[in-house]
């Protein structure tokens, strides 16, 4: 048995891949509350625990509120999110430096997560400016975060109704052995 197969999270990184499709499905309580876990499991600089997850249900309106300031009301083939059932919108604490980098390592605790129950997910950081522009507290209001945070990260979750293979990638590029 080769070492990689031996481990289910080493498993669960080589296999999880973007999902760009989903049923409408609803994820039950118990998957939310998994992947809600995973998310606060992830560490943080100096246990600071600063990253705050904002669950959404996909037919919320203020998702399609966030889609039209971002494409200006034009028509899309999907929204940001791929009609997924649920998005989870990740803020964090705006004066604090290693925010974006916390919000990045619990975003991909929870898609590793939903790898782990056989959801698809997908980060999604294209809303980014939307979310930090003119309407940034009116969006910050609406999804409930906490004062003084502002948006970082978001993903999607839901049943796979389309599926991709893992990217791949050139290690030799993109690793130096000194
Ligand atoms: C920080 C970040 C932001 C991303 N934003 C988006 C996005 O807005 N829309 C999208 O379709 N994919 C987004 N992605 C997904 C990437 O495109 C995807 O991870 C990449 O193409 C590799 O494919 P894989 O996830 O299937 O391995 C984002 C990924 C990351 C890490």
């Amino acid at each position: 048995m080769k070492q990689e197969e031996k481990c289910g999270v080493i498993q669960a990184i080589a296999e999880r891949s973007s999902t760009r499709g989903y049923t409408q499905q609803a994820l039950t309580e118990e998957e939310l509350n998994v992947l809600i876990r995973a998310g606060l499991q992830a560490p943080t600089a100096a246990n600071k625990q600063e990253v705050h997850i904002t669950v959404v249900s996909g037919t919320d309106p203020i998702l399609a509120e966030i889609h039209t300031a971002m494409t200006g009301g034009g028509q899309t083939p999907h929204n940001f999110y791929y009609e997924a059932p649920t998005v989870m919108i990740l803020s964090a604490d705006a004066g604090f430096k290693w925010s974006a980098l916390d919000a990045g390592i619990a975003v991909e605790n929870i898609a590793l997560a939903a790898h782990g129950l056989g959801l698809g997910s997908l980060i999604i950081g294209c809303i980014r400016d939307v979310m930090l522009g003119e309407k940034k507290e009116y969006f910050a209001q609406k999804l409930k975060f906490p004062e003084g945070y502002e948006f970082e990260i978001a993903v999607a979750l839901g049943h796979k109704g389309t599926s991709k293979e893992p990217h791949t990638f050139d290690e030799a590029n993109n690793v130096s052995r000194i």
